[in-house]
């Protein structure tokens, strides 16, 4: 098992390219289920959980292959298959994105119910509730949903539920009702850019949507998808976690490579914490002048601040003026970091679905173990300037999301390096 072992450097400075965004890859490659012939991915990042999606499509009867540019290309060689078995869901929430596609395509399928994970439960109501509505009939049995269609029926389907829109139960009642028969209105609907991402793959595919970016898509059904060729959007919450380090360590810092309009909330956030943002058609930059400012950062579906940049930002606030207020509004319980940044005398009192931050201005390194993707993160990032040595044990969490994270952030003259950790897991 490896570990990332960071220590207190300079500040960063140059520029750092983004990859692919993992979370519209995952469900484009389940998507690929929808046609009998072959697509073509570039741009699609090399992670931990696009292996994981890759060992799932295999086994669904979709091998794929990488060429030497990286584009990844799927092939149809089994469409009797429609099993997603445990030991790979398990590992993955987002195996469940194969659920709409092999129901609509196959007229059956059976996928492993994804747990709860560290950040507290993670219900699929919404996913069976919108594919029932599209006439499926769907039973829970043995830790599986079974799930059997003749042919998907069009329906109007409000998808929102207590923590706003869901953003892969949209991916799959938007994958299912490609294919049945007549129209869809898909209400409440996610709006991140990774569902734009892949209803624009899908209208690559064939499909007819309307409202793409909206909570309303307007679907109308047809009766077989094809191939297509797609490059996948850059990762905007790899982007959000590179500025973050040219903010903490008060350097200049530029990602290239990414759609600044899909991170309007968090580019705001850092100009009122007092970060220098300058941002052109496929880069940003962040420098840091004067103080880091204390604020309040509430999480949102999209356009709204992320969930998945809120652990990264805690740290910026920790080093920030005064006291700041996070405020988690997707999943309330979403606040694992907190004990280990604790560790590295970070000042955070959690109540509830807040954490209020009180800004200290420095932290101490320490051994911290990760215990989701983006809690990593945070860690790495606080490592960046802590007061001596930190070791971020169970990296495999960070492989899952971000590529070679360590090379990146050496690029920019981090001290960072990857180590086997002989007291793993
Ligand atoms: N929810 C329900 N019922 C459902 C589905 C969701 O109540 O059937 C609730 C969830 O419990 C949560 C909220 O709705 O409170 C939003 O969850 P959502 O379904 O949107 O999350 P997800 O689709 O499982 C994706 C990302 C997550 C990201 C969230 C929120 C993928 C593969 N995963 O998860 O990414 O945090 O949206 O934006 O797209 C990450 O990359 O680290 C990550 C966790």
């Amino acid at each position: 098992m490896d570990k990332l072992v960071v220590s207190e450097g300079p500040p960063l400075r140059g520029e750092v390219p983004v990859s692919g965004a993992k979370n519209a890859v995952l469900p484009i490659l389940a998507a690929t289920l929808l046609t009998g012939e072959s697509c073509t991915l570039r741009g699609a990042p090399r992670l931990r959980d696009v292996n994981t999606m890759l060992r799932l499509m295999e086994g669904l009867g979709v091998p794929t292959t990488w060429d030497d540019d990286g584009v990844l290309t799927t092939r149809v060689i089994d469409e009797d298959v429609a099993t997603a078995p445990y030991d790979l869901v398990k590992t993955m929430r987002a195996s469940i994105t194969v659920l709409g596609p092999l129901l609509a395509r196959r007229g059956r399928a059976r996928v492993s119910f994804p747990g709860g994970c560290v950040f507290g439960p993670r219900p699929v109501d919404l996913h069976i509730k919108g594919l029932r509505a599209l006439g499926a009939e769907i039973d829970i049995e043995e830790g599986y949903i079974e799930a059997r269609a003749d042919r998907l029926k069009g329906a109007r389907i409000f998808l929102g539920g207590p923590f706003g829109s869901t953003v892969t139960g949209t991916a799959n009642v938007l994958m299912a009702a490609t294919l049945a028969e007549g129209q869809s209105v898909i209400e409440g609907a996610a709006c991140e850019p990774e569902v734009t991402d892949l209803a624009e793959f899908l209208v690559g595919m064939g499909a007819r949507i309307e409202g793409i970016g909206s909570p309303r898509l307007l679907v109308d059904g047809v009766d077989e998808l094809h191939g297509t060729s797609h490059c996948v959007i850059p990762d905007r919450i790899e982007a959000g976690t590179f500025l973050v380090a040219g903010a903490i360590t008060g350097g200049d810092v530029t990602v290239t490579g990414i759609r600044p309009d899909t991170l309007t909330a968090v580019l705001e956030k850092f100009r009122e914490i007092g970060v220098d943002v300058t941002e052109g058609e496929n880069f940003i930059r962040v420098r840091r002048r004067g103080p880091l400012l204390n604020a309040e950062i509430t999480t949102l579906p999209y356009p709204g601040f992320p969930t998945d940049l809120q652990a990264q930002f805690m740290v910026l606030l920790s080093l920030a003026d005064g006291v700041s207020i996070v405020t988690e509004k997707i999943y309330p319980e979403r606040f694992m970091h907190v004990a280990e940044l604790l560790r590295m005398r970070a000042q955070i009192r959690k109540e509830g679905p807040n954490a209020i931050v009180i800004g200290t201005g420095w932290l101490s390194g320490a051994p911290v173990m990760a215990s989701d993707l983006r809690a990593s993160a945070a860690l790495v990032l606080a490592g960046l300037v802590a007061k001596g040595r930190t070791d971020v044990k169970r990296v495999y969490h960070i492989d899952r999301g971000y590529e070679r994270i360590e090379e990146k952030l050496s690029a920019l003259g981090a001290v960072i390096s990857r180590e086997d950790d002989p007291e793993g897991p």
